[in-house]
């Protein structure tokens, strides 16, 4: 694992962005798997920037984003696809038909989940997977429970999490209680991991992640058995590594 800590949370866009950018200029018909909400906004906005001035291209990509809300359509403003194309994808050249968010206006949620894992592994896989991390330690919207989930599957939202995202809704009770979320063996499978923080309030988390036992009571503790991560977050984030 290694681990690289930024003076700014811009800064840690910038380094993700920078991270991104290579696995594209390596491959350009990588497969990126996504992530939303406010840590990687600063990332995309670099990446918009790398696109615009140095002509970074994303037309060969495919990109998987790990979860979505139930019951939202692609229109809501507060479905993670309207996200993905307000802060991302309609500024770059991707192709739309190599755009997958799991399908949160389903009525078989477990035959989406069947259905995202397949398309995954008919593009060879997920290359570099960029996660956030909730402040309990959340990866996906894979919750702290007894045991780790494999696959992509509905989740039931926890309080804390109802509540720390609440802040993009105008009140609490409009913020949906169920998601579809990429298992912790879809995450696990890609090649590279790419695990961004900022902020004093994730700062417990990371040291789970990081330092603590792997326990699906903390589920990025996971990330400590993959081969491959790279960890990118700002120093308040870094607050309890020595
Ligand atoms: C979002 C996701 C979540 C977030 C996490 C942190 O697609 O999967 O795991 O990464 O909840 O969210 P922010 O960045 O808003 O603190």
């Amino acid at each position: 694992m290694r681990v690289i800590i930024t003076d700014s949370y811009e800064q840690m866009g910038f380094e993700a962005a920078k991270l991104v950018a290579g696995q594209i200029y390596l491959k350009p018909n990588s497969v990126l798997g996504l992530t939303t909400g406010s840590t990687p906004l600063a990332m995309y906005e670099r990446l918009l920037a790398l696109h615009k001035t140095d002509g970074l291209d994303f037309s060969e990509v495919t990109t998987f984003n790990l979860d979505e809300y139930i019951g939202l359509s692609a229109y809501n403003p507060h479905s993670y696809y309207y996200y993905m194309q307000e802060n991302f994808f309609k500024h770059i050249n991707i192709n739309q038909e190599n755009i997958y968010i799991p399908n949160g206006m389903t009525n078989d949620v477990t035959a989406e989940g069947i259905h995202y894992e397949q398309l995954i592994a008919s593009k060879g896989g997920i290359d570099l997977q960029v996660l956030g991390i909730g402040q309990n330690a959340h990866i996906g919207f894979n919750e702290p429970d007894v045991r780790f989930v494999a696959d992509t599957h509905m989740v039931e939202l926890n309080e804390e999490t109802i509540l720390a995202n609440s802040r993009f809704f105008n009140n609490i009770d409009e913020v949906p209680r169920c998601a579809i979320s990429m298992g912790i063996k879809t995450i696990m499978m890609a090649n590279r991991i790419l695990l961004l923080a900022n902020g004093r309030n994730k700062a417990k988390a990371i040291y789970k992640a990081l330092c603590g036992d792997i326990t699906p009571q903390a589920p990025a503790s996971i990330l400590q058995l993959h081969r491959d991560v790279v960890v990118i977050i700002d120093k308040e984030a870094a607050e309890f590594l020595s």
